[in-house]
């Protein structure tokens, strides 16, 4: 029998494999570059005033020592920010995914999901009992099959944003659909968290649909530019997710301090109509910019993230290195995160980008893309 590989020169090959087809990932800072890449959209990261804590850690999860009066009366008022009867948060947008689809549905149940969903949403999904089925972006005709092909309960998982393409789901349609056939909708709200609505409450909101959705997720690590995420829907479903989703059961709960950066970020939301503004002009200023020719390859769309097409992991990443050397931080993203041929530069717009920045930037792509 041939000898099986040593385990660090099996993790090698992965990593060469990988390599050979441009589609390594690397960790890189990026300090002193033009922010065309966070997902500070409202640069909230860099401006929320936190109170100071008295204790560190949490010491331990919500159901042992971890909870608190804070914690709670928290959870009570962004649930009324949201419109919802109630409210728990978790330590981040991916653990409240993963623990809320790995629980929330049985064998004999259906979780369809579009085929953009993110990743934390299908990690959740590959560790239920249910089945599930993708179907194709935003496509509301295949969603009616999968519709038709769905048994027991029927979930539907959609974003208000997508974070790859920055386009909206069509919720309206969705919700109609969905009712047709009684399914449930869990909107997931990271990328509109902030930006979207009035004040900031998000897509189902400003569209007053909210009563229409069985669940919804808004993540603290984006617009609110600190760290964590809140899963939306019934007391009901509140006091299940506390006995079933292991994501919330099973680690240390957020820290006293992540709590008041979260406080401070709701506060910053309701007053930030005029970074909402100037991030919406600067959208429109950055499109405005492109030529025809860029604007064909442009992903449509009205959000901060703004993607151009560059077809093959080398081709993009080639204008990655260049637009970094230029000062730009901005990023590629690759085969496999995006579908082979689906490459792109994807440049992330905020309130606190000068017309300048934008203009420099637009220049660049123009000269790199030409
Ligand atoms: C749509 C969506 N959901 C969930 C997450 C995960 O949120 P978090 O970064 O808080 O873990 C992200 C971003 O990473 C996201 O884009």
């Amino acid at each position: 029998m041939p000898k099986a590989l040593n385990i660090e020169d099996k993790l090698f090959e992965k990593l060469t494999a990988r390599q050979q087809t441009n589609s390594l990932r690397t960790l890189r800072s990026c300090e002193n570059l033009i922010d065309f890449c966070s997902n500070d959209y409202l640069g909230f990261a860099k401006n929320l005033k936190v109170k100071a804590s008295e204790k560190q850690g949490a010491t331990g999860s919500r159901l042992i020592s971890g909870n608190s009066s804070q914690f709670e009366l928290l959870e009570t008022s962004i649930a009324k920010f949201h419109n919802a009867e109630a409210g728990l948060i978790f330590n981040s947008g991916y653990d409240a995914n993963i623990g809320l689809f790995s629980c929330i549905a049985d064998k004999g149940d259906t979780i369809i999901y579009d085929q953009y969903i993110h990743a934390s949403i299908r990690d959740g999904i590959r560790l239920s009992n249910a089945r599930s089925f993708a179907f194709e972006h935003n496509d509301i005709d295949a969603l009616e099959k999968k519709l038709q092909q769905a048994s027991g309960t029927i979930l539907v998982a959609i974003e208000s944003i997508y974070s790859m393409d920055g386009d909206e789901a069509p919720i309206e349609k969705i919700v109609a659909l969905c009712e047709k056939y009684d399914a449930q909708i869990i909107l997931d709200e990271a990328h509109a968290t902030g930006i979207v609505g009035e004040n900031g409450e998000g897509l189902a909101q400003s569209l007053n649909l909210e009563s229409k959705l069985f669940v919804r997720v808004h993540t603290f690590g984006k617009a609110m530019g600190c760290h964590g995420a809140i899963i939306l829907g019934s007391e009901n479903l509140r006091q299940f997710l506390i006995n079933f989703a292991r994501s919330f059961i099973y680690t240390t709960a957020l820290s006293e301090h992540s709590l008041n950066a979260i406080e401070s970020a709701y506060k910053k939301a309701k007053n930030s109509t005029n970074e909402r503004e100037q991030l919406q002009s600067n959208i429109q200023l950055f499109q405005d910019l492109l030529s025809d020719d860029l604007k064909s390859k442009l992903i449509q769309n009205t959000s901060p993230i703004q993607c151009i097409l560059v077809p093959g992991n080398k081709a993009v990443k080639e204008v990655e290195n260049e637009l970094q050397l230029r000062g730009f931080d901005i990023r590629a993203i690759l085969h496999p995160t995006v579908e082979e041929g689906k490459e792109r530069i994807r440049i992330c717009v905020h309130s606190f980008n000068t017309a300048e920045e934008i203009k420099s930037c637009v220049e660049s792509l123009e000269e790199l893309l030409k």
